[in-house]
């Protein structure tokens, strides 16, 4: 059996970064499967139907220059509504999670139907203000033209969208361990990470 972390929770909470570390730090591949539902919705803005463009998903699609875009942002959360879409990724991310040698996987379904058996089950979140100002700031640095107030409107449509869906809404498993990241630095939030999947380690 292989050790699996999920790692769930909305837009800008923190999980990537901390997804990112915790994999490091215990040698775990890691998975960011928002990049599947981005690259499908960015083929979807390409002319594809989303189906098709979820099936066909290459690994060449995940390294697209414009998925952190806003536009491919919202395709994404669109796209990842549609049962037959979320089916067709599945397969592919159980299978990473049953790597030898383990596996993190972020997102916001993985607690709850990718991996509902993962050993450690985290929930990242944070307030919507300092979520957006997260996401402004990293929008601004890579040199995209947008506003505070646009970011914030943006990120709290898609997490609606993303929590009232029928098909696996974001939401924490009821054995997650909530991490609220708005007042901790990233070098608190990792710690508190390393910390519980330490524990579960045993
Ligand atoms: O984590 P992210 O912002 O890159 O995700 C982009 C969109 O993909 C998000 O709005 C919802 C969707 N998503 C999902 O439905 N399930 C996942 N496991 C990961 C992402």
């Amino acid at each position: 059996m292989s050790f699996t972390v999920a790692i769930d929770g909305p837009a800008a909470a923190g999980k990537g970064t901390i997804s990112k570390a915790v994999a490091e730090r215990f040698g775990l591949a890691h998975l960011d499967t928002g990049l599947l539902y981005r690259a499908t919705g960015a083929r979807v803005l390409d002319g594809l139907k989303p189906l098709a463009a979820a099936e066909t998903l290459q690994a060449d699609d995940l390294k697209r220059d414009d998925l952190r875009t806003g536009d491919v942002a919202r395709a994404a959360s669109q796209v990842a509504a549609i049962p037959e879409v979320r089916a067709a990724l599945v397969a592919f991310q159980r299978a990473f999670a049953q790597r030898q040698g383990g596996a993190v996987l972020d997102g916001r379904d993985i607690g709850t139907v990718i991996c509902p058996e993962a050993a450690v089950k985290l929930y990242v979140t944070a307030s919507d203000n300092v979520r957006a100002d997260r996401r402004y700031r990293e929008m601004k640095a890579s040199g995209m033209d947008v506003t505070p107030e646009s970011v914030l409107a943006d990120l709290r449509e898609r997490d609606a969208r993303d929590s009232v869906r029928v098909a696996a809404p974001m939401k924490p498993a009821e054995d997650a361990v909530v991490l609220d990241t708005s007042l901790m630095s990233i070098d608190d939030a990792v710690a508190r990470a390393v910390a519980i999947i330490q524990a579960a380690m045993g």
